[in-house]
């Protein structure tokens, strides 16, 4: 496969070499000369038709840290908003002769439509509510790097499901490397598919938070929702908050995480965001790793 479009195109094997590489990658970036020349002769394009802080500069980073080059576009300044299609978009870019694709985009399924009409790898680097494959991928990296593994771990994953790629790809690659998954939200923000995927469901977080041995904190999209779905920000905060004095009453240290961005004291307040338990920043550090470690070993199938 020339692509990362999704966990669900993966499997054990294949986030097992990711892990391997990044390891490897991980130790790069963390000596004085943080360069490695492998893709010199490799172009990369970062499309971005959505914001993004963290993936956008990981990717960029991870890109530049292996020799790539790299163009960066974002749909705000570009000739989108004259009406250009996303094939044309894509295929003008590439007649620069690119290799690869990085692109976030708010439809699901982008990705894949992409990877049909275009020659070039490309990389989701997050479809709409669907798939974000990397931030999964440095996700498990993370439990692995604080727990020793993933496999037999009890992860929930807490808030708005239904709006949620980082759930999405979290759950698939979870699952494929044998840890136990639950999660936690109102329900109105609980997807009705959820039961087929083989996830438990708690609606009452101090259950999940007594059961896990990892909480993963995602923030509440209102971007992605109108205000049928949950009745106040204040309600979803007393119910769906993590905060210390709840954290202190388990009587055991869970691993807290979350992808970013944060809403402080919505989903999380800053005594547990910035805690020892935490592995928050631990999380954005390894994704230069793991991104490094996907773009290689696709660009080892272009060469
Ligand atoms: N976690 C994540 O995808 O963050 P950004 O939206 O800032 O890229």
């Amino acid at each position: 496969v020339n692509h990362l479009l999704g966990i669900k195109y993966l499997n054990k094997e294949d986030i097992k070499l990711i892990f391997e590489t990044a390891d490897h990658f991980k130790e790069v970036i963390n000596r004085p000369i943080k360069k490695v020349p492998s893709l010199r002769d490799i172009t990369i394009a970062n499309l971005f038709f959505e914001n993004s802080t963290r993936t956008k500069l990981s990717f960029e980073l991870a890109e530049k840290r292996l020799s790539a080059d790299v163009i960066n576009f974002s749909s705000g300044q570009s000739s989108v908003k004259k009406g250009e299609t996303l094939i044309d978009t894509v295929n003008n870019i590439l007649s620069m002769k690119v290799d690869m694709v990085v692109m976030r985009h708010p439809n699901p399924g982008a990705g894949v439509f992409l990877s049909k009409h275009v020659k070039a790898s490309i990389v989701n680097a997050g479809d709409g509510a669907h798939e974000h494959p990397t931030q999964a991928l440095l996700d498990s990296y993370s439990i692995r790097e604080r727990l020793g593994e993933v496999k037999g771990k009890k992860v929930v994953i807490v808030g708005d499901i239904l709006h949620s790629r980082v759930a999405l790809s979290n759950i698939f690659a979870l699952q494929l490397q044998g840890a136990e998954v639950m999660v936690c939200g109102p329900k109105t923000l609980i997807p009705k598919y959820i039961g087929k995927l083989g996830v438990k469901v708690e609606t009452n977080l101090r259950n999940a938070l007594h059961w896990c041995d990892v909480a993963n904190m995602l923030r509440v999209q209102n971007e992605r929702m109108d205000i049928s779905y949950f009745p106040s920000t204040r309600e979803y905060t007393q119910q769906f908050g993590v905060n210390k004095t709840l954290l202190d009453s388990l009587n055991k240290e869970i691993t807290i995480m979350h992808p970013g961005p944060i809403n402080r004291g919505v989903e999380i307040t800053s005594d547990v965001a910035d805690s020892k338990q935490a592995i928050i920043l631990d999380q954005v550090q390894n994704g230069v790793a793991i991104r490094m470690a996907v773009i290689y070993l696709l660009a080892s199938k272009i060469k």
